[in-house]
């Protein structure tokens, strides 16, 4: 079985009970890693990984994410790993998102800033179009001095919506429409479960509805 393996800090227990499954059970399993941050933890729990060119399709891919709404529609790239994320995604049969309950919400965009990777080459010229969008775009950094860069060498500038986000497949078609912008957080119909977990310890699983 060829496994996606998503980013963060919950798939992180995602990654030691799968390595200690193949130890001790010898699941047959490849993964594909989202980002060198989960290349490192794979190989530190003993999961043989393959490149995403070795593969056509992914089995099934675990991943986290910052918000997700009824419908199943997300924003990640709080860890910075959205673009090969949304390749992996994209190409993986079934996508099982694991969350705490207090990132499941109504509209999505309230509580947490969207993440946009663009080329460092248009940060500004895409800002201002992100402004025209009615966002309010900071780039990340790591310090005062320094600027965030993700894995494939891009920026991030991370956008507030005062009201949210409305309307988020219609504004992901816009996001990828902006000359310079590399990948946007907004995960439309990529997700086919998801599974919460509440403070009590219970586990709720649900899936995406048929026609969803
Ligand atoms: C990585 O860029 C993100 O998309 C993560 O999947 C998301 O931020 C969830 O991370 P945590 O599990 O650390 O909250």
């Amino acid at each position: 079985m060829i496994v996606g393996l998503g980013t963060g800090s919950t798939v992180y227990f995602t990654l030691l009970r799968l390595g200690e499954r193949i130890r001790e059970e010898g699941l047959a399993v490849r993964g594909v890693a989202t980002s060198v941050d989960t290349e490192g933890k794979a190989a530190t729990f003993g999961i043989p990984l393959l490149t995403l060119s070795e593969v056509e399709t992914i089995d099934l891919t675990i991943d986290g994410a910052d918000e997700i709404d009824a419908e199943f529609q997300m924003i990640k790239g709080g860890g910075g790993a959205l673009l090969r994320e949304k390749v992996v995604a994209s190409v993986s049969r079934r996508e099982i998102i694991v969350v705490d309950d207090s990132k499941v919400v109504e509209r999505l965009g309230l509580a947490f800033l969207l993440p946009v990777e663009v080329v460092p080459f248009a940060r500004g010229t895409v800002a201002r179009r992100l402004a025209e969008l009615g966002a309010q775009p900071a780039v990340r950094v790591v310090s005062a001095s320094e600027t965030y860069r993700t894995d494939n060498g891009n920026e991030i500038l991370d956008c507030r919506f005062p009201e949210g986000i409305v309307d988020a497949r219609g504004l992901q078609a816009k996001l990828q429409g902006i000359p310079g912008v590399v990948e946007n957080g907004l995960f439309i119909d990529l997700a086919h479960a998801v599974v919460v977990g509440h403070p009590d310890g219970v586990v709720e699983v649900r899936e995406r509805a048929a026609d969803g």
